[in-house]
This record gives structure tokens, sequence and C-alpha cells, in this order.
């Protein structure tokens, strides 16, 4: 390794030495924010995200050594722009093969999954919760489901996409379920957006080591990387083509005109994570393990998730609808993640210091529990019509939900957070739909004319 921050460093020196700034962009490095003077575009020695072999390279190289990937590779565009780009992978497996590409996923998948593979013509065979009892944003699926959904298709699907995490903090049975995809030759890729951390904390929890062939990660969600930088892993194990194609298939989606700042800060984390910053991040996992634990003592219910650092309030169990709940925190000056009428999700990194702690602690100590909200489960058998890429392609109109029934949805409607649509593209919108939709606060639909 010649340097643990080439991007860094490389950026630091030129803004030192007064360059008359004839290049883009035009703030030429003045400060109107404040951080001008570090955003660059490709200039001489600046290296080319997209076509890596200086700079950048070296630093995608660093990131590898750290994940303990075959190949990680960078995002400005955060986890959205390596969906994009392992959609496009797995649609280069079908390549001349004369049938359309398939991915069986669950349905909590993140919207640009949907819309992608809407663009890219791909069929997806969603895999619906093995629970009755579900949520918006969890999809249960064991291998052994898994493998009985598998064994029934005459044509094994060309992936498996599974997200892990989910937003609420559930962490799937990745090794198990990568055994099942693969016995069937199927990839299997791993929506970890909100994972990014696991690598570095006890046990083996990040997809690249629990048999995933690629998996996503967005730094800036759990990484102290500024927001836009993620990662594209490619696994060890998984087939060649993917490598080789990784670069390819980001840069068919990316801008032109990738963040040096975002650049940078993932240059930046490497360099952290060289200098031991593991250790902090698990610090602040049993610190979060410990918290969870006084929360119960003090009465609070909270969903067994799987992930070291993010508390899920079950909002409803505590006596509380979420949203009223997370305006008490908000008062107190508690910024949540994300919460809904049922969850508020806390989400906390090695930058929450035991001030942060505490701070929830004692706030949801002075909070007085109330008597168990009983959930309503509105069970959804979505029917779909036409294929996403015919539904988001034909003519539409967006109309109120209640007018919505009966009618072909046209491309998901979502909150963000969490983007987990409630239907997609091509299938009917029913009555429970129309009250799910409700339930989360959408009053609006895209149907299909
Ligand atoms: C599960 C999941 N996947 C993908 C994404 C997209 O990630 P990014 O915002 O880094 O593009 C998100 C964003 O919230 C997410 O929650």
């Amino acid at each position: 390794m010649n340097s643990k921050t080439p991007i860094c460093d490389f950026v630091k020196k030129y803004a030192e030495q007064n360059y008359v700034r004839l290049h883009m962009p035009a703030h030429k490095g003045r400060c109107f924010l404040g951080y001008e003077n570090r955003d660059i575009t490709e200039i001489d020695g600046a290296d080319s995200l997209y076509d890596a072999n200086g700079i950048i390279a070296e630093s995608e190289h660093n990131a590898s050594v750290l994940f303990g990937s075959a190949a990680t590779l960078y995002s400005a565009e955060g986890s959205s722009l390596s969906i994009r780009a392992m959609l496009y992978l797995t649609r280069l497996k079908t390549a001349n093969k004369g049938r359309k590409t398939v991915i069986a996923a669950t349905r909590n998948a993140h919207k640009v999954f949907a819309l992608t593979a809407a663009l890219l013509d791909i069929d997806v065979l969603w895999l619906t919760d093995e629970r009755e009892n579900s949520s918006l944003c969890n999809c249960l699926i064991t291998p052994k489901g898994l493998n009985e959904t598998l064994k029934k298709l005459t044509i094994p699907p060309d992936a498996v996409f599974i997200t892990s995490p989910d937003y609420l903090g559930n962490i799937a049975d990745i090794k198990g379920l990568s055994e099942v995809a693969h016995k069937y030759g199927s990839l299997l890729i791993v929506d970890n957006a909100h994972g990014a951390y696991l690598k570095f904390v006890d046990g083996k929890l990040h997809p690249i080591d629990c048999g995933a062939d690629m998996c996503c990660d967005s730094a800036h969600k759990t990484l102290p990387c500024l927001t836009g930088g993620g990662y594209l892993h490619i696994s060890k194990t998984a087939p060649e083509y993917l490598k080789t194609h990784a670069k390819e298939a980001l840069g068919m989606f990316g801008s032109t005109s990738p963040s040096y700042l975002i650049l940078q800060s993932l240059d930046n984390v490497n360099g952290l994570l060289f200098d031991g910053y593991a250790d902090k991040i698990l610090k602040a996992a049993h610190a979060v393990t410990k918290l969870k634990q006084t929360l119960k003592n003090y009465g609070w219910t909270l969903l067994e998730n799987d992930e070291p650092l993010k508390i899920t309030v079950d909002a409803n169990a505590n006596g509380y609808d979420g949203r009223e709940l997370a305006n008490i925190l908000i008062k107190s000056k508690i910024m949540p993640e994300y919460y809904d009428r049922d969850y508020i999700v806390l989400m906390f990194s090695a930058e929450n210091g035991d001030k942060d702690i505490s701070a929830l602690g004692s706030a949801l100590k002075d909070i007085q529990l109330k008597e168990k909200i009983s959930r309503k489960f509105i069970k959804l058998n979505p029917v779909s019509v036409m294929s996403m890429q015919q539904a988001l392609m034909s003519p539409s109109e967006t109309v109120n939900i209640q007018n919505a029934l009966d009618r072909i949805l046209a491309c998901p409607t979502v909150s963000c957070p969490p983007a987990v649509p409630i239907l997609y593209g091509g299938e009917i919108i029913t009555r429970e739909s129309v009250e799910l939709f409700e339930y989360y606060g959408i009053t609006e639909v895209k149907v299909v004319k």
C-alpha cells in the first residue's frame, strides 16, 4: 500500500499549491460554503472514477482489503447507484440466452430496485414474508422457505435479491440463503445499505463474509462518510464476470461528474479504519447493546432486531402511535431516523458518544408507558397483470387513493424513508392495498390510464 488515503493526499496537496483553476467546478475553489477548495474534478493526476487506474483505483483497493472482497468499488451516489449496477450485472448473466432475466426478491426491496428492474425489463418473482403478521419494512425469508420456492420453478431465477439489514434492523440468514441460491445456480445479491459497519463488529455479519456474491453498502449511513458515499462489493467467491464488468456497470448509470468531496470522504474512512476506527465502532455497539437492556429494564418493548447499532422501539407495544412518540422525542431534541405508526428507528454510530446514549436513556425513562395498542395487520396478496416495465412506460395519471380501487399501479409511490413500496408497478390496487396506502399516509398514486 502506497498510502492509506491517496485521494485525500492528492487533493490536499493540490489545494495547497494555489493553481490557477481553469477547470470545473466554477466555484474555482473559492469559499462559499466552506469546503469548495477541496472540490475538484478529473484534473491531471486525479484519476477518473469509472476508468480508474491511479489514486481512485488505489483507494478502492485499500477498501477491498478492509472489506475482504475481490473488489470494492466506489459510488458517489449511494447504494442507489450500486443497486442499479448489480441489476445490470445480473442482466448480463442472461445475455444471449433468449429469455428475460428473472430475479427473486423480497417484497421489502427499496424502490430503486423496482424502478431499475422495470427499466432493464427484468421480471421479478416477489418473495413474501413467511409470517402472517409483518410490516412494510420487513420480509422474513428462511433458507427452507427459499428452497421450497425455488424447487418449484422450472428455471431458477438468475439471482435472489434480499434486503438485509432491513430498515428496522433485522438481519437475514445470508449464509443459509446463499447456500440455497447457489444450489440452484442463482446469484445471491444483498442490499446491505444499512450494514457497512457490520464488517467491523463482533461476528461475521457482513454479507461478503456470509456467502453473498455482491452487495451494496451506503457508507454514509453507518460509517463517518459524507452523504452519497457508497460501495459495491464483489465477493472473492463470486463468478469472475461480476468483477470484470462491475466498473462498467456503475459507469452505465453514474454521473460523469462524481463528487470528489464524497470520494475523499470514502478514502478518509479507509484511513480511519486502517488506524483502528473499528475499535470505536465496537465500543459504540457495546454501549448501544447496554442501552437496549437499560430501556428494557425501564419497561420499554423494543423490536428484537439483530443490528448492534440500531434501536427500534415498538411504539404500539408501549401504548403509543409511533408518530406521537417520535414527536415527544423530537421535542426533547432527539431526532429519529424514521418513524411510522408502528415503529421508531433510532440509528447510532461510532460518532454518538456517551452523552447521546444517556440523552436517549433519560428521555425514554421520562416518558410514561401506556396500555399496549393492538396493531392492525393488513395482509396483501398482490396480483400483477403487466410487467413493471409495461406499467412504467404506459400512459399514466395521478389519482387520489380513494379513486384508485381496481386500477393498475404505474410505478411505486412511497414515502422516503423507508422507500419500500406497498405495491409494485403492474399490480392491481385492491381494497386492502388502498387501506395500506392510507395507513402509511399515501394519498395519491400513479395509475395506468
Ligand atoms: C434498504 C435501502 N436500500 C437502498 C437505499 C438507497 O441508498 P442510498 O440512499 O445510499 O442511495 C436505502 C436508502 O435509504 C435503503 O434504506
